[in-house]
């Protein structure tokens, strides 16, 4: 939940920081009418200001080189986010090991285990400029933020200072929204943590890039409520004979690498891949926010960028909560020595 949301600050020293990441928040998303969205206590724009300037600059640069070569990696790093997030909060716990763990489980069909690996190798290099000081959970995050608009997204800040959770959820995985939900189903998911309609068809349009695999959309083959355009009916026969099928189709029939509007365009073409995607434009409640993101993409990037960052805060561990994992994909072993605790990275999965 997004407890604990700075509310406004009477202090001058805030009110300029306020008003400072407000332009950079407007001139960052181009849009020049929008204030940031409120952050939680104990996250802040400029977390890592002191203790790890670079940050920003060695993710983006890292990332850069990996999308080069896979730019599949690019909507699988924003898949893991939402995952991460929408699971017990943005806390790093879909990147823990363990068995069974979090990111096995149904609900986590086609994570790409080389976009996890991915996300371990930025904490390498930053642990090295930086030591132990930049958490798995904000690295999670800095990276969807940058596989958006690497891909051709918008630019936006996002507030950091998350710790890493200890544990991993089973159960939450149960929350995540499945391809064959009815609107009304996601907006009472969505509505649960906070979002509202226009989060809910903004955040939905992250499936302008990337690929599902067949056992997630074959119940849309032949389906007449939503409708499927014909002709991508007859593609997705051909490329799933059975729901059991490893193929792939992609998200997007337009732009299927790049973060654009052309989602919701498709969506007005009965081209959604997902019944939860197409129906969308079938809603009277979420209808004229599609066609209002595909006339206008401008607004699609403002409204999603502002839904992104809300994601982001979900549940977050700040402060003395957490750790801050010196491998991703375990917690730190609690070591007592005498009477003082030290943190170790060893791996406890055996013990989870
Ligand atoms: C609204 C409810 C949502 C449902 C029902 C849903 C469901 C799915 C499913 C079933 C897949 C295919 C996985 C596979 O077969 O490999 C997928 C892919 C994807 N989802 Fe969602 N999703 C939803 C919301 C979101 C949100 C909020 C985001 C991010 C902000 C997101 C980002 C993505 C991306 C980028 C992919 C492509 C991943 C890749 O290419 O590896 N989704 N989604």
């Amino acid at each position: 939940m997004m407890a604990g949301v700075s509310g406004s600050s009477t202090t001058p020293l805030l009110c300029s920081l306020f008003f400072i990441s407000s332009l950079l928040f407007a001139s960052c998303t181009h849009a020049s009418s929008q204030a940031p969205p409120p952050i939680v206590d104990g996250l802040s724009w400029d977390f890592y200001r002191t203790s790890c300037p670079m940050l920003e600059g060695i993710v983006s640069k890292h990332l850069q080189k990996v999308f080069k070569k896979d730019n599949g990696q690019a909507p699988a790093l924003l898949r893991i986010f939402f995952h991460d997030c929408f699971v017990q909060g943005c806390d790093g716990s879909i990147l823990l090991d363990g068995s069974p763990n979090e990111k096995d489980q149904p609900a986590n069909i086609g994570i790409r285990p080389e976009a996890l690996q991915t996300i371990e190798n930025l904490r390498s290099l930053v642990h090295k400029q930086c030591g132990r000081v930049v958490s798995c959970a904000d690295l999670v995050v800095l990276a969807a933020r940058d596989a958006v608009s690497l891909s051709g997204g918008p630019i936006f800040p996002v507030p950091l200072g998350r710790k890493d959770g200890l544990t991993f959820s089973i159960d939450g995985t149960g929350n995540l929204p499945g391809p064959s939900s009815r609107t009304g189903q996601l907006l009472d998911r969505f509505a649960g943590r906070n979002f509202d309609a226009t989060d809910v068809v903004a955040l939905s349009g992250a499936h302008t890039f990337g690929r599902a695999h067949c056992a997630t959309f074959f119940s849309r083959i032949n389906q007449t409520d939503p409708p499927i355009d014909p002709t991508l009916n007859n593609n997705l026969i051909k490329t799933c004979p059975s729901s059991q099928s490893p193929n792939t189709a992609v998200l997007d029939v337009r732009t299927p690498n790049v973060f654009d509007n052309k989602y919701y365009v498709n969506l007005a073409n009965r081209q959604g891949l997902f019944t939860s995607d197409q129906d969308l434009f079938g809603d009277a409640r979420t209808k004229g926010i599609v066609n209002s993101f595909a006339e206008n993409q401008k607004l699609f990037f403002e409204k999603f960028s502002n839904a992104v960052v809300k994601l982001s805060q979900l549940d977050v561990l700040t402060g003395k909560q957490g750790q801050i994992r010196a491998k991703c994909s375990v917690p730190n072993k609690k070591k007592v020595v005498t009477s003082v605790v030290e943190e170790e990275g060893v791996d406890l999965s055996a013990q989870m």
